[in-house]
């Protein structure tokens, strides 16, 4: 079974169904309230697991409520959850989400996800010995900077493939370009990342490493040779696409980690993808092999 080793944020979405955005000093009425488990990290776990790949999480929670139904819920999904750290001085993380004609938008607050510094890294050897016997990382943004890099660097030493989930965006450097296997920005990620310039010229400088997710449109890569546009799987009726891309990156690691080309784990991914979004909340849309 293939080993995947997920760093990354693990929190409380507080989701609202609203028929449009408030405006400024207005009051509306939501039609739905409800929480669910999310977390771009755990999202990411959850997604590969339920594919059927051997998952660990490291990550950090709050010693509240929230915290101690974030670790059950890995558990309950097969996430291994040994080196996920329960801090007292800070809140689990949440995000405050709200869903319009199935479009989020998301309001990110850290809490005991920024407790995840680099110290909390490789702390001890078995931690070390669980990151060498991987198969890939994945890694997103809902972590401190100087995590992130520390994580890299280890994975680079130990010739670890990476998966970078860019989400949400920050700039990145030539150096931690070098070192990762794989970038995955979503179009505004991308433009974030790479002000004034073009998907297709990036597409070519970094071939076969950055893969930009275009969501109704699929995504997209340059193969060394030409770019390589896969298009995503048409739904019929869309709930949720929180945790879409979550989704993308979980079942993508999952496809590379079995050895398929990258075209194969783009469209495997997209699959994914358009099956995570027909239920609402992060990851009750997430499927098994079988479902897809
Ligand atoms: O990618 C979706 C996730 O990002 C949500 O589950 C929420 O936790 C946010 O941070």
């Amino acid at each position: 079974m293939s080993k995947l080793l997920v760093v990354g944020s693990i929190s409380t979405d507080f989701v609202v169904e609203t028929k449009r955005e408030p405006k400024v000093g207005e009051t509306i009425f939501g039609e739905t309230f409800q929480t669910y488990f999310g977390g771009k990290g755990a999202n990411q776990a959850v997604a590969a697991a339920r594919l059927g790949a051997e998952v660990e999480m490291f990550g950090a929670v709050g010693s509240d409520v929230f915290g101690e139904s974030l670790i059950n819920n890995l558990k309950e999904n097969n996430v291994g959850v040994e080196y996920v750290q329960t801090v007292d001085h800070l809140p689990s993380g949440s995000a405050f989400i709200t869903v319009v004609n199935g479009d989020n938008s998301i309001i990110y607050v850290a809490g005991a996800n920024d407790a995840y510094t680099p110290d909390c890294l490789f702390q001890n050897q078995q931690q070390l010995d669980m990151l060498k016997r991987s198969d890939m990382v994945i890694v997103q943004n809902e972590l401190p900077q100087a995590t992130i890099e520390k994580l890299i660097d280890q994975s680079n030493q130990n010739r670890i493939p990476v998966l970078y989930n860019p989400a949400p965006a920050r700039k990145i450097t030539e150096k931690l370009m070098e070192f990762i296997t794989f970038l995955t920005p979503n179009e505004s990620e991308f433009q974030e990342m790479f002000p004034g310039q073009s998907i297709s010229e990036m597409l070519e400088k970094y071939s076969n490493k950055l893969i930009v997710t275009l969501g109704q449109k699929g995504a997209t890569f340059h193969d060394g040779d030409k770019i390589v546009t896969v298009p995503a799987i048409e739904v019929e009726h869309v709930v949720d696409t929180t945790g879409a891309g979550d989704t993308f990156n979980g079942a993508f690691a999952v496809a590379y980690m079995e050895g398929q080309s990258l075209e194969e784990c783009v469209r495997f991914a997209n699959k994914a993808a358009a099956v995570s979004i027909q239920k609402l909340g992060a990851q009750n849309g997430m499927p098994t092999k079988e479902e897809i």
